[in-house]
């Protein structure tokens, strides 16, 4: 079915839609969800591996626990798309099933792949869906499309330490149960 639509944006394009979704986190003006990618109760094992990823980027950045205002510079930059000259908007038609959003994300893993094989870098965003309303508003969403997420494309910066963010993968003993299929007898 191939359920992907993809908003390719550079120059002047790019630059307003980061100038207008910058002015709406600044006013606070965070919209109403249409999906959620986080549960709103957070729970265990997903909470402490969540905390870990962010507690490491702000270490990494040497953001402390008390500097609110330093964390949401931080978080701010995902609306410059971390200043990667290509920025990304992915949408779907809201009247399919889970089945595309599956579909979807293995198209968004593919599409980073493909882009680290030609020797660039990817970050797949979900802070966009907090400005789905501006987003749709300023490229110009049909009726049925809903904002999936963003990414942001160009190369990484070898300089730039948040690059140095490995999260460590959970061992497979964590997450595969082997169900011995040997035949008895
Ligand atoms: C669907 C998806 C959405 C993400 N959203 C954001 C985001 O909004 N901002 C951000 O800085 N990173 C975002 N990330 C990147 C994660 O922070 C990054 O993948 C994480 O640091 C873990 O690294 P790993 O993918 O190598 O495990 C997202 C990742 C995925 C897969």
């Amino acid at each position: 079915m191939q359920p992907w639509h993809v908003h390719v944006l550079t120059g002047q394009v790019r630059d307003a839609l980061c100038a207008a979704v910058c002015c709406a986190f600044d006013a606070d003006a965070f919209e109403s969800r249409e999906y959620d990618y986080y549960p709103s109760d957070f729970f265990e094992p997903y909470l402490a591996r969540r905390r870990e990823n962010g507690w490491s980027l702000y270490g990494l950045l040497g953001i402390q626990r008390e500097e609110k205002a330093r964390m949401r510079a931080q978080m701010r930059r995902n609306f410059t798309f971390f200043d990667a000259p290509v920025g990304l908007i992915f949408t779907v038609d809201r009247r399919l099933a889970q089945g595309s959003w599956l579909d979807f994300g293995m198209f968004l893993q593919n599409l980073m792949l493909a882009a680290t094989a030609r020797g660039m870098a990817t970050c797949p965003q979900a802070a966009w869906i907090d400005f789905h309303g501006v987003v749709g508003q300023q490229l110009g969403f049909a009726e049925h499309e809903q904002l999936v997420c963003g990414m942001a494309l160009g190369y990484a910066d070898p300089r730039a330490i948040e690059n140095e963010l490995h999260p460590a993968r959970v061992p497979l003993a964590e997450f595969v149960v082997y169900h011995d299929g040997a035949c008895a007898g």
